[in-house]
């Protein structure tokens, strides 16, 4: 059907008037018009769109929601990696940020970009020509997951960019987070429908991310605010204060209060002025994050793993509240570990309830001298376990007594072992213990390893309980009926949860190295791992020794590795989960052992400190000298390098620029 011209015009004058009334009211928070009016307008689209479909655009205002529900995310890799923050504590601490900075600069005050740290959820939005394609979680940072018909539901996020210059590629990186107001309300209703209400707003706002049907995240008060780019193709200006101007010309929402400050001083001063408005903001922040402000100091700085070198998040001391210790019990975790832990009456701090606080071992307890009755201090900063602090020795009861290590583990009553000079008692019981069989099998489950949907603590506990399993192998081999004869498990439920756990046979190497739950292999190192030897049967094999020549395996870490593999039962499990079809790509190696052995030298001037490509080079197993000799294998030469570059000529040896030298590490 040919769309008549006025109803092309006409949808284009209310795409423009609601995008206009979308953005005074989400972003600027400045409406012109009631919200019948809005809504009058949405309703003549929505059925001029009705009438005609041909005029529907992916960027209609129209299109928030819709979509129908997903089986499962998609995965989106990070072309740029999402970083996170180191943090500072205190002044001192942000001092030493702010010296380390100047001396790598050699530059007197730097110029850095304040803003709030947002309590939520990091996320990636891209836009192409200016129009919303996708959004992306963090993930490992890595790998996130594709949750773009969930941002498109959020109103401040704007579906199309209006403005001059933007960029022809350009993602937009930021938190998404729940007020205060909206996650009372949220809480209110959750309550009123006999639902469990959310603990605090940041975890409200990540299970409404992780919504399948974006219906229910369109239900949710989500706010957005950005705070930095990633992949940009097209030009931006040359400070991060500007670039972030800029993304709210473009009509992204952008706190507005957001600083450029001089030196620590006027770091420091921020700082205190935001913590004193804290209690006044809208929303949770645990922090202020300060910015090398120029980009071409940022580059000149570059990062360390996971962090940048140019920012630093400066924390808000964490909340304190007094209560009392009801008793003493003891944890086995995964690992045998035995860590004491005070169970407190119920106490409302840092955002949430706290009934237990971790002692964290024997010599903690004895030198707080935490003990049963007694008033105490807790503490709760952000997602860290609460802990005691102190103990209030004025309220302490008569009589109380000192708190005594069990000699034997009170799950499986094996003795309990403190190995010399290690502060951790432990279990010695292994996978006879059933404390440690549940948290390896919880670890196994868990988002970051083989993100089992659905099955959660309480519900491992019960499969261990009842007999049902006793590896993480057995999982795969539950049907329907027998998960729908546990307790609180509806046949819905337990065919969610059979759905699940077949979808997470398909894996990845490193998920699944870490999912093992070795002692010390956090996921850091199993990346490595997957990394270094592309698949698992090689990683099996490995002796300490080949372990250790990997940068970053310790002596310790290489031992546990080997040490696991080398026993029967774990490689029996092992040979289960395959069998049962849990599978992965082989990871392409890197080129690390490639450079094993390799000898390099460094001349002219390089685009990095030369120290840092040395750094690198050495990681990847190189040994990087200062001359050139028959014995260099590579010469890698920056501008206008010297003699060194002519020697290598002479000698025949080859001679790499810097990009191809990085191409290879
Ligand atoms: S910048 C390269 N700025 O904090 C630096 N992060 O601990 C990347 N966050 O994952 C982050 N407010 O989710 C930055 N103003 C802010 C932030 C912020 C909150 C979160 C973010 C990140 C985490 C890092």
């Amino acid at each position: 059907m040919i769309v008549p011209a006025t109803a092309r015009q006409r949808a284009r004058v209310l795409h423009e008037e609601l995008h206009e009334h979308n953005y005074r009211y989400y972003v600027l928070d400045d409406p012109v018009i009631t919200d019948a009016e809005y809504d009058r307008l949405l309703r003549e689209l929505q059925q001029l769109e009705a009438t005609h479909p041909e005029l529907v655009t992916p960027d209609s205002p129209t299109r928030r929601v819709g979509a129908a529900p997903l089986k499962a995310f998609g995965q989106v890799h990070h072309e740029l990696r999402m970083l996170s923050l180191d943090n500072a504590f205190d002044d001192e601490e942000l001092a030493d940020f702010d010296r380390r900075v100047r001396e790598r600069l050699g530059v007197e005050t730097i110029e850095y970009a304040a803003e709030p740290k947002l309590d939520g959820v990091a996320v990636s939005l891209l836009y192409e020509d200016g129009v919303l394609v996708r959004g992306a979680t963090r993930g490992d940072g890595e790998t996130g997951e594709d949750i773009t018909q969930n941002v498109r539901t959020i109103d401040g996020v704007p579906l199309r960019l209006t403005g001059d210059g933007i960029p022809r590629v350009l993602e937009v990186r930021g938190e998404v987070y729940i007020p205060h107001r909206g996650f009372e309300q949220l809480n209110r209703q959750a309550i009123a429908q006999e639902q469990k209400p959310f603990v605090n707003p940041r975890n409200a706002a990540a299970g409404s991310l992780r919504q399948l049907d974006p219906k229910i995240t369109a239900a949710r008060p989500l706010e957005m605010y950005c705070y930095g780019v990633g992949l940009v193709e097209g030009q931006l200006p040359e400070r991060h204060s500007e670039i972030l101007t800029r993304l709210g010309e473009w009509r992204l929402r952008v706190y507005p209060g957001i600083g450029r400050v001089q030196g620590l001083a006027g770091c420091i001063d921020y700082y205190q002025s935001l913590e004193q408005q804290r209690a006044t903001l809208a929303f949770d922040i645990d922090g202020v994050v300060f910015k090398v402000d120029r980009l071409d100091q940022q580059q000149q700085l570059g990062f360390v793993s996971r962090a940048p070198r140019w920012a630093i998040a400066r924390k808000f001391p964490a909340e304190e509240a007094q209560t009392r210790v009801a008793g003493i019990d003891v944890q086995v975790g995964r690992t045998g570990a035995i860590t004491p832990v005070a169970r407190l009456e119920p106490v409302f701090v840092g955002g949430v309830t706290v009934t237990n606080a971790t002692l964290h071992n024997a010599d903690e307890v004895h030198r707080k001298d935490v003990r049963k009755g007694d008033t105490v201090i807790v503490r709760r900063a952000g997602d860290v376990i609460p802990e005691v602090v102190r103990v209030i020795r004025e309220k302490r009861k008569k009589g109380a007594r000192r708190f005594k290590m069990p000699a034997t583990c009170p799950e499986c009553d094996s003795a309990v072992e403190r190995v010399e000079g290690e502060a951790v008692a432990r279990c010695t019981g292994g996978l006879f213990c059933p404390a440690q069989r549940r948290e390896a099998i919880k670890h196994f489950a868990s988002r970051r390893a083989m993100d089992i949907d659905g099955l959660g603590d309480k519900l491992v506990d019960q499969l261990v309980e009842t007999g049902l399993i006793h590896d993480v192998s057995d999982l795969f081999q539950l049907d329907v009926e027998e998960f729908s004869g546990l307790e609180r498990m509806a046949e819905k439920s337990a065919a969610n949860l059979v759905n699940a756990l077949d979808q997470s046979k398909e894996t990845t190497l490193e998920r699944f190295v870490y999912a093992l739950g070795i002692r010390e292999v956090g996921e850091a190192t199993a990346r490595i791992l997957a990394q270094e030897f592309g698949d698992l049967e090689p990683l099996m094999q490995a002796q300490v020794d080949t372990l250790q020549e990997i940068h970053d395996i310790g002596p310790v870490v290489a031992q546990h590795i080997a040490g696991f593999f080398s026993e029967s039962h774990n490689r029996e499990v092992i040979r289960k989960l395959r069998t049962a079809g849990v599978h992965w790509k082989p990871v392409a190696t890197t080129s690390v052992l490639s450079l094993k052995g390799k000898t390099f030298v460094l001349t002219g001037a390089l685009s990095m400190p030369r120290n840092e490509l040395k750094d690198r080079l050495q990681a990847a197993g190189a040994r990087v000298t200062g001359s050139v000799s028959k014995k260099t294998d590579y010469v890698v030469v920056g501008d206008s390098p010297g003699s060194k570059a002519d020697k290598a000529r002479e000698l025949g040896i080859k001679i790499l620029d810097e990009a191809e030298c990085l191409k290879n590490i």
